[in-house]
């Protein structure tokens, strides 16, 4: 029974590459890291930060990524970024000539042609900018390592970038510490869009600002994703954030992607138990309009010693003898609507309002 799910849950991602509209598709991807204990740094386990995971982005979107704390997010952005090897699995991205390529089989030298085409934007704009450094040097600095510009025309360039994102090209020549946090972030962006990529990670982009200048970072985000035709990798672990963001979501739980939708049917016809609970959790927009709360029983399961079958079972209110013995596979219940759970087709479970 569950081989022949799964099966289908592939071809229809098949189906959808054929679209050719998709520029990120991730299969089966594996993260594992060993741990190591005692004197002679014997292996004992592994942390499997992300374990089997599944989604693709199309061109031009932004799909946002959720779950708690130590779930996965960071580690998935990093691997799809191969900033760290992953363990397993593939991580197919469409080259400037159409092709999709496995980042994961590239050499170094390969990779490097592609690290134009995918960057970064980090989570904290203090520790993430190097004080010692103009905002010239800052956002110049790609442009340099990728031989792309150089004297008067890189000049030009770090100007053209640093007014892209709002900031003043007078105050080129100053450093990090003479500017706001969210002007920080700015120059963060300029930096991430020097090299004119295709792709970018924002790891908690705007986690660490105020929410005033959250707003505006998050606008300025989507007016560069629509004048340059960005895909947008977004994780947090903030709802709201994710909700006003994303075309489509994905939510993670220890280390495995349970769910993920277009955003407003992941956030008004959840299809996965963990999900609901999410999406309860999240403070109600209309106080007249009630939504009952589901209090979750139990820690967050351990990464390095995940309970048996489905790993949200020893929490969920649903669970059945089959959660506890069998994985639940990933597969699609709708169109663009993926979910791994035992009871996927026959729970109705209650969504949130759209702020
Ligand atoms: N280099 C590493 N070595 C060993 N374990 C790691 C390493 N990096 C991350 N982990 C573990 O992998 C799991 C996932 O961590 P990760 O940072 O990806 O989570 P996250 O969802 O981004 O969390 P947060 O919301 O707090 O940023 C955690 O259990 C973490 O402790
Ligand atoms: S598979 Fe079972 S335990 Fe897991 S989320 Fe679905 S109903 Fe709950
Ligand atoms: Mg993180």
């Amino acid at each position: 029974m569950s081989q022949v799910r799964e099966s289908t849950a592939f071809d229809v991602v098949r189906v959808s590459k054929i679209k050719n509209d998709i520029i990120l598709n991730v299969q089966s991807l594996k993260k594992y890291f060993p741990i190591r204990k005692g004197f002679f740094q014997r292996m004992d386990g592994y942390v499997k930060a992300v374990d089997d995971v599944n989604f693709y982005i199309r061109e031009g979107e932004t799909f946002g990524l959720v779950g708690e704390s130590g779930c996965g997010k960071t580690t998935l952005g990093r691997c799809v970024l191969r900033a760290i090897e992953p363990s397993e699995g593939a991580t197919l991205f469409r080259d400037r000539e159409g092709q999709m390529r496995d980042l994961n089989k590239l050499d170094a030298k390969e990779l490097r042609k592609f690290r134009r085409d995918i960057q970064l934007i980090f989570q904290d704009p203090y520790s993430s900018l190097n004080p010692r450094m103009t905002v010239q040097n800052i956002v110049g600095e790609p442009l340099i390592c990728n031989k792309l510009a150089s004297g008067e025309e890189l000049r030009i360039r770090v100007r053209q970038l640093v007014e892209m994102v709002g900031l003043n090209s007078r105050h080129m020549d100053r450093y990090p510490h003479a500017f706001s946090g969210g002007q920080r972030q700015r120059i963060g962006i300029a930096r991430a869009l020097a090299t004119n990529p295709r792709f970018v990670v924002c790891d908690e982009a705007v986690s660490a600002l105020d929410v005033s200048v959250q707003a505006q970072i998050l606008n300025l985000l989507q007016d560069l994703q629509k004048q340059l035709g960005l895909s947008y990798l977004f994780i947090s672990h903030d709802l709201g954030v994710i909700q006003h963001i994303s075309d489509r979501v994905g939510v993670m739980y220890v280390g495995r992607m349970v769910e993920t939708a277009r955003t407003e049917d992941l956030f008004m016809r959840p299809r996965h138990p963990y999900t609901e609970a999410l999406l309860s959790a999240k403070p109600v927009p209309d106080p007249r309009k009630k939504v009952e709360r589901i209090v979750l029983a139990g820690e967050v399961a351990n990464p390095a010693n995940p309970p048996s079958g489905c790993y949200f079972h020893p929490r969920c209110p649903y669970a059945q003898e089959i959660c506890r013995s069998e994985k639940p596979v990933w597969r699609p219940v709708s169109e663009d609507h993926f979910v791994a759970c035992h009871r996927a087709e026959e729970l109705t479970l209650q969504g949130a309002q759209l702020s």
